[in-house]
């Protein structure tokens, strides 16, 4: 794993994922191909936070299961701190595994009920081999602190925890093994506000402390915006429009961000998908198209709209505005 320093902590570079939908009884059967992350562009840079959103079904989870090589790409390649790990099979993975880890929103299917919150802490170092019982107990417990749990939690069973604290767990869990890459999926989307804002402050520390770059995948915008350094908008499978977030959230040029933007107050996530898809015709009202093979169905890789340079550090799929 000796990587260039200036590698990036994570790369992906035409990333793409098409599922093959079974359509039809078991005589009929037809096979519908479905572009859920169109050829994409997307780089973490080390200690930092992206942000990724956009609306339901727009490919966000599809490219984090394929940044961590739980769902294996149809095309493009993944680069761990500079390691092409596109390819490798199970046993030549393992030591990235280390490197990468994720916290769901659903932390609690994650967690073993028969398991004590010690037990669960501690199976990755058992997993891959480290320590032994005594020391991985003891790391355990010094986990659970870090996260905010007293070491007394360590004899607890998951059911016996609110929501947050089984997040702290699904954290503490997944940072024990230090790795370079954490992939956050909607961690607070379940959590009340004021737990929400601990979750994030959390993330933000230990981000800090330990060399950490996180991908965070999030419908929350708010939560987006206080939380993370650069964001890449999310739309159809492909990204349609990526800056540092405060660009984002002050100048975004591409009409999408902006509608997703535009829906920051709907809570109910039904409504903010109407919401969406109104203000895109709003948005063709007014005269502006959205790049071709935006929203239009599948495009060949060859058809895919640029991302272009509109600023440093700023890159927006090519609209054309009369
Ligand atoms: N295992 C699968 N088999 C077939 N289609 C899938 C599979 N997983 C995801 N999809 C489809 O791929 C598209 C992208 O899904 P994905 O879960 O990546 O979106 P998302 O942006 O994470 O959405 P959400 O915000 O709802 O979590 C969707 O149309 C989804 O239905
Ligand atoms: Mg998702």
């Amino acid at each position: 794993m000796s990587a260039p320093a200036a590698a990036p902590a994570l790369e992906l570079r035409g990333i793409a994922k098409t599922y093959m939908l079974r359509e039809g009884g078991t005589l009929r059967r037809r096979h519908r191909p479905l572009q859920a992350v169109r050829p994409t562009d997307l780089v973490l840079e080390r200690n930092g936070i992206l942000g990724l959103v956009g609306e339901s079904g727009s490919g966000k989870t599809t490219t984090g299961m394929m940044a961590l090589r739980l769902v294996n790409p149809s095309g493009g390649r993944i680069l761990l701190e500079g390691d092409d790990i596109t390819d490798l099979g199970v046993t030549a993975l393992k030591p990235y595994r280390r490197r990468m880890q994720v916290v769901f929103q659903d932390s609690y299917s994650a967690l073993d009920p028969m398991f004590t919150l010690q037990q669960i802490v501690a199976e990755p170092l058992v997993i891959h081999g480290i320590g032994d019982a005594r020391s991985r107990a003891a790391r355990a417990l010094e986990w659970l602190e870090r996260v905010g749990l007293h070491r007394s939690y360590g004899s607890r069973y998951p059911h016996e925890l609110s929501g947050g604290q089984r997040q702290r767990v699904a954290i503490a869990r997944a940072l024990i093994l230090e790795p370079a890459v954490l992939v956050a999926d909607e961690p607070t989307s379940a959590l009340d506000v004021s737990v929400k804002a601990q979750i994030i402050n959390l993330l933000q520390d230990l981000q800090a402390d330990m060399d950490l770059s996180i991908l965070f995948i999030s419908h929350d915008l708010s939560v987006v915006r206080s939380l993370c350094d650069r964001v890449a908008v999310m739309f159809n499978g492909r990204i349609v429009e990526e800056a540092e977030a405060e660009t984002i959230f002050t100048g975004a040029r591409h009409p999408y961000t902006r509608a997703l933007l535009d829906a920051i107050p709907v809570l109910d996530p039904r409504r903010r998908r109407t919401r969406i898809f109104r203000d895109r015709d709003a948005i063709e009202a007014e005269g502006l198209t959205l790049a071709a093979g935006a929203l239009s169905e599948p495009a060949e890789p060859s058809d895919e709209p640029a991302l272009v340079a509109v600023a440093p550090r700023h890159r927006v799929e090519a609209v054309v505005t009369p």
